[in-house]
């Protein structure tokens, strides 16, 4: 097989953005994501207007990848998809999409784990990115997930810890819209919180064994807060608002930073990587760099476009199965549940 020239689409669908990438040999060519505007005035994905928006979106995402790769359909070599987890009616779109695709042009289908991807995101060339070497801790944080992941090579993977209900990004966003903050808010909490004392107002960590997470209680903890506090004077939050920010952020880094350091101290590794939405975060990425003075690790953070939902994450999973001739039948379902 010629390996040296290979061309991938990769499709990804499994929330609320619609996109597509192509990968030549491990470097991407393009990465074209469209986001769903239409959640923001809900305060959060609504599935059902997700897929119909996937519908809309995803014929002209794949046809700009495709452009601006400039590259044919023909020229493919394999189509990759995420096949789950996710919303299952966001996720039926680009897998049948994904399946008709390959079946037409007659090339393998290739299907990829969306949490897997986030983490092999790191193996993406990128000039000035390093890739972690094995075995390494990956802790994926976004709206949709936390995990600390050891990752003992590609497709060799154990979920050491994961959250028990909400997760990470959702504590930031139902943070905001507590605080009246836009959705999602952990950008806008980030901007805020680098204006204010993190130490202004203590926020309880949940007591969780090993190594999972919680964050739902902290949630409660900061409604009831803000309930309490704004009795008292109605323009709290409006006065306060930075430290507020500061404070949540703060809280919720520990939260993680507590995580890590009991992970890596377990196994014994000390390789960190992160990846999803959260780790654009100015705090989570500070307390990585902090870890490298403290405790000796070596840490990876992807660049942003790779980090919160892609399709050039799809598309690097898919070349490494495809170098591996890990391909899949046309009668692949897509799973809303699939674990690592
Ligand atoms: O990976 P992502 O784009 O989508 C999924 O949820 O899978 O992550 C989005 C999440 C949202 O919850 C958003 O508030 C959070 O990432 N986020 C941040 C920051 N940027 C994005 N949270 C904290 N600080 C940020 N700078
Ligand atoms: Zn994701």
């Amino acid at each position: 097989m010629d390996s040296q020239n290979i061309f991938i689409l990769g499709i990804e669908s499994s929330c609320d953005d619609t996109a597509a990438s192509v990968i030549h040999n491990g470097n991407i060519l393009s990465n074209v994501i469209a986001n769903q505007k239409i959640h923001e005035a809900y305060g959060g994905v609504v599935p059902e207007l997700a897929s119909r928006a996937h519908q809309q979106n995803i014929v002209p995402v794949v046809h700009q990848a495709l452009e601006k790769a400039g590259i044919t359909k023909e020229q493919l070599h394999a189509v990759a998809f995420t096949r789950g987890p996710g919303l299952m009616g966001s996720l039926l779109v680009g897998t049948s999409f994904a399946k008709s695709l390959a079946y037409g042009l007659n090339i393998p289908l290739i299907d990829v784990n969306h949490m897997q991807a986030h983490i092999l995101a790191h193996y993406i060339n990128e000039e000035g990115f390093e890739k972690p070497p094995f075995p390494f801790l990956a802790m994926t944080i976004s709206g949709g997930h936390t995990q600390i992941v050891k990752v003992n090579h590609y497709f060799d993977m154990e979920v050491i810890g994961e959250t028990i209900d909400d997760a990470v990004g959702e504590a930031f966003d139902k943070s905001g819209k507590i605080l009246g903050l836009g959705y999602p808010a952990g950008p806008e909490i980030d901007k805020r919180a680098k204006l204010g004392n993190p130490k202004a107002f203590r926020f309880t960590k949940p007591k969780v064994a090993g190594l999972n997470f919680s964050f739902s209680g902290l949630k409660t903890g900061i409604l009831y807060f803000v309930q309490r506090e704004t009795k008292a004077n109605p323009n709290f939050v409006e006065e306060n608002i930075n430290d507020i920010c500061a404070s949540i952020q703060y809280t919720i880094i520990g939260i993680l930073v507590d995580k890590l350091k009991q992970a890596s101290k377990e196994t014994g590794i000390k390789h960190i990587a992160i990846g999803g939405g959260v780790s654009a975060n100015s705090g989570i990425r500070q307390a990585l760099k902090d870890g490298e003075q403290k405790f000796g690790w070596t840490t990876y953070i992807p660049k942003f476009e790779y980090t919160t939902d892609n399709a050039a994450m799809i598309a690097i999973v898919g070349y490494l199965k495809y170098l591996e001739g890990d391909f899949t039948e046309q009668h692949v379902m897509a799973s809303a549940r699939l674990k690592i």
